[in-house]
């Protein structure tokens, strides 16, 4: 039992914080404002190395499932957008083919998408299909050499942005089969049939670009079948293992960014002749706030652990997942209010932290998934 980061993983969160306070976190803002999606973080990261910095090498850099984990946090502390980006890119997507395609598929898309040359993403939600992911409707029916998608899928993350759709649809519409009728795709972006609706508007996340996406008669080669007909609503919940991480180490980075800022202004702002830090109103919301992220990064350093084992970590990755967001919300709601009236105003980052906390206990499975997940687990045990 060793509760100490190693050097290197040291050495990349002193890295990834440098690159992210001096290029990420100052343009975010900015970037929010203009709902504009925020491409020149996606190419720096690509620059630095950090794209699928946990596969192995020649697809990625060889670095650990903490690294990684660590990484998405920094990320979130400078910029949430820029984390999420970066998490469906590497986790839900690269991965996706890392682990389930074939060993062309491998060779024609990852280290494209290691090079940030296209950006990856994931789609399983549909208009009647969120947390019941396997009532799916979408289909892809097999003609020949191609399959022949149809259907609609919403909330997807990086939509209309990515060159490539991990797109999860029914070749055995029959609902009988049930999941085992779902199956996993790779999807161009370019491909007839194929189209994109306009960046939704949300209550955060405002750069990161999340859209509808329509099939008509959209007609794919064979070859881009995922793994085999019928695995797919497995690809899915294993590929979302992995992402859950990445969104427990986004509450992670929120809730620290809340912490800094909350003591940043206790400390400044005065009251009844004395700074609000030294009110124990005040003093104790930081000190919970303060234990609270720490049970949650244990949390996630222990999920992103057991990944690094190659043992399955569902139950642990919901608890971390589940914890760190709810602590995310809970925490940037106290830190608005440590603020006062500052914290209702845009010019203060605790305002927008609240926003983006929020989406943390809703994508990648909501919390109430989450203590479904955890809960099955524990009885089935
Ligand atoms: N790994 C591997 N296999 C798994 C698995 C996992 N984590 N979880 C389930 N399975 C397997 C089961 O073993 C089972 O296999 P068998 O039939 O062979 O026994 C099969 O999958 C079906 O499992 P369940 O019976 O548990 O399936 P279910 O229909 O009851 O649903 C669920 C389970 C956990 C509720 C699932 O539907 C779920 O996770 N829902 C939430 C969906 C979600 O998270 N969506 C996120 C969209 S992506 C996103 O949000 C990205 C973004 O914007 C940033």
């Amino acid at each position: 039992m060793n509760f100490f980061l190693t050097e290197e993983q040291n050495m990349v969160r002193q890295a990834i914080r440098e690159l992210a306070e001096k290029e990420i976190a100052p343009r975010s803002a900015e970037f929010n404002r203009k709902h504009e999606f925020p491409w020149p973080n996606f190419k720096l990261l690509a620059e630095n190395g950090y794209l699928n910095m946990h596969l192995p090498e020649p697809y990625g850099g060889g670095m650990d499932w903490v690294s990684y984990a660590i990484v998405i946090e920094e990320l979130a502390r400078a910029c949430a957008v820029t984390a999420v980006i970066y998490e469906v890119h590497c986790s839900l997507h690269s991965e996706a083919i890392f682990h389930f395609g074939s060993e062309e598929q491998k060779q024609k898309y990852l280290p494209r998408l290691t090079r940030g040359e296209i950006l990856g993403a994931y789609a399983l939600t549909e208009p009647g299909a969120g947390s019941d992911a396997a009532a799916i409707r979408t289909t892809a029916i097999r003609d020949g050499d191609s399959y022949i998608l149809n259907g609609e899928k919403t909330f997807i993350t990086n939509g209309g942005q990515a060159g490539l759709y991990v797109v999860f649809a029914r070749t055995n519409p029959d609902p009988s089969v049930g999941h085992r009728g779902i199956s996993a795709f790779l999807v161009e972006a370019d491909t007839p049939g194929f189209s994109v609706g306009k960046p939704m508007e949300k209550m955060g996340l405002h750069a990161s670009h999340t859209t509808t996406l329509h099939f008509e008669d959209c007609r794919i080669p064979a070859s881009q079948l995922l793994g085999k007909e019928g695995e797919g609503f497995k690809i899915a919940m294993a590929i979302l293992d992995r992402g859950r991480i990445g969104i427990a180490a986004q509450a992670v980075g929120i809730t620290q960014a809340a912490l800094e800022d909350s003591i940043k202004f206790a400390k400044e702002r005065h009251t009844f002749g004395k700074p609000i830090a030294e009110h124990q109103a005040i003093a104790w919301k930081i000190a919970d706030m303060a234990t609270d992220l720490e049970a949650a990064r244990l949390l996630l350093y222990r999920a992103a652990f057991l990944m690094q084992q190659g043992v399955r970590a569902t139950k642990e990755i919901s608890m971390a997942k589940l914890f760190a967001s709810e602590m995310a919300m809970k925490h940037t709601v106290e830190a608005v209010q440590i603020h006062g009236g500052y914290g209702y105003m845009q010019e203060y980052r605790v305002e927008r932290l609240m926003r983006e906390a929020k989406i943390t206990q809703l994508y990648e499975g909501t919390s109430e998934i989450q203590r479904l997940v955890i809960s099955r687990a524990l009885l089935r045990d």
